[in-house]
């Protein structure tokens, strides 16, 4: 039995996989820069994070209506269940689809209308992180934070991404005060392109109770202490890291380091499609690249368990079932 899996870092629309893209685009009469696969696939080739966003945001034109978004969202949840997932905690970026006018019902109720069945369908429980663009003015960000919540939408917590270098932490602690005064949890990527003094700040003026990416941290020997002593998650994506160039290869991924120093790091995809690969693949690469052992492998699941937003029952409960997978077999084996 493959190891119950925990995806705590995915952005939706960096699942939309190349040919559900195109297919998309003719069908809602979309004029893309590519028409067919010989010429999408070469631009998958990043230098950076801006490079990879310049083509996520132009891929996610092809979205406009309430079924499109939430096919793209069941698509993920398929192929997830597949992974082993049984718990994903998944997040959208609502200013990709308002800036180009598709009204915010379609974005939120096609993904809802995915998730509220994806027990059922998928055996995969789910929380909605609204993640908002950091290179956008905070004002924007609790503007429709605010108008999302008028309107009832199920959200479990906020989160804040896109452009790091140049937009730090401090712009957003409007939002995260407000989001917490609304009983929203609290997500932030930092350290992934940006420094050491982001993973700080996103802790320290928004309170961040999980750090997307975070591995530019273990260039501060201060903080490398505080995360350890208190256990603050780092969701980790290290087929990201590469193909966003901010490792040079899966061999140099300090995976491995934070590991043995005890901080509490989980493995995940951020954006699959785009990155070759989802969860698994991510496990499977960093199993064998780094010959880690089932106990690690456990590690890292068990921390991801722990980093979620379940209720303590529910963790209790994938916490058996981790232990259940480690006896019988793990990805590792597989
Ligand atoms: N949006 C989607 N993927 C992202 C990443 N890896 N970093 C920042 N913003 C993102
Ligand atoms: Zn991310």
């Amino acid at each position: 039995m493959p190891l119950p899996l925990v995806e705590l870092h995915l952005h939706l629309e960096g699942t939309l996989e190349p040919d559900f893209i195109l297919e998309r685009a003719a069908a809602n009469d979309i004029e893309l820069p590519w028409t067919t696969l010989e010429d999408l696939l070469p631009r998958y080739e990043f230098t950076d994070l801006q490079s990879f966003l310049d083509l996520l945001y132009t891929n996610v034109e092809v979205l406009r209506s309430r079924e499109d978004f939430a096919e793209m969202t069941r698509r993920y949840l398929r192929r997830a269940a597949k992974a082993g997932v049984k718990h994903a905690e998944v997040s959208f970026d609502i200013q990709a689809h308002i800036r180009r006018g598709v009204p915010m019902d379609v974005v939120v109720r096609g993904i809802r209308d995915a998730l509220d069945a994806s027990v059922e369908e998928f055996d995969i429980t789910t929380k909605l992180i609204a993640s908002f663009w950091r290179d956008r003015p905070v004002e924007e960000a609790i503007e429709l934070l605010t108008a999302m919540l008028d309107a009832g939408y199920a959200i479990d917590a906020v989160g804040l991404d896109s452009a790091e270098v140049g937009y730090p932490p401090s712009l957003f602690v409007e939002l995260y005060e407000f989001a917490r005064s609304k009983g929203l949890r609290a997500v932030a990527h930092a350290g992934e392109e940006g420094p050491a003094n982001y993973v700080r700040d996103a802790l320290d003026l928004l309170h961040a109770e999980r750090i997307d990416h975070g591995i530019r941290s273990l260039e501060d020997d201060d903080l490398v202490q505080r995360l350890v002593r208190d256990q603050v998650p780092l969701t980790v994506c290290p087929l990201s890291n590469v193909r966003l160039r901010t490792v040079p290869a899966l061999s140099d991924h300090p995976l491995p380091r934070m590991l043995a120093l005890g901080i509490n790091v989980s493995v995940h995809s951020d954006d699959p499609s785009y990155f070759g690969g989802y969860i698994d693949d991510n496990f499977d690469a960093v199993a064998s690249t780094f010959n880690l052992s089932e106990e690690d492998v456990g590690r890292l699941t068990l921390n991801a368990v722990d980093s979620s937003f379940l209720d303590p029952e529910a963790k209790a409960r994938l916490r058996s079932q981790v232990r259940l997978g480690n006896t019988q077999g793990s990805l590792v084996e597989d």
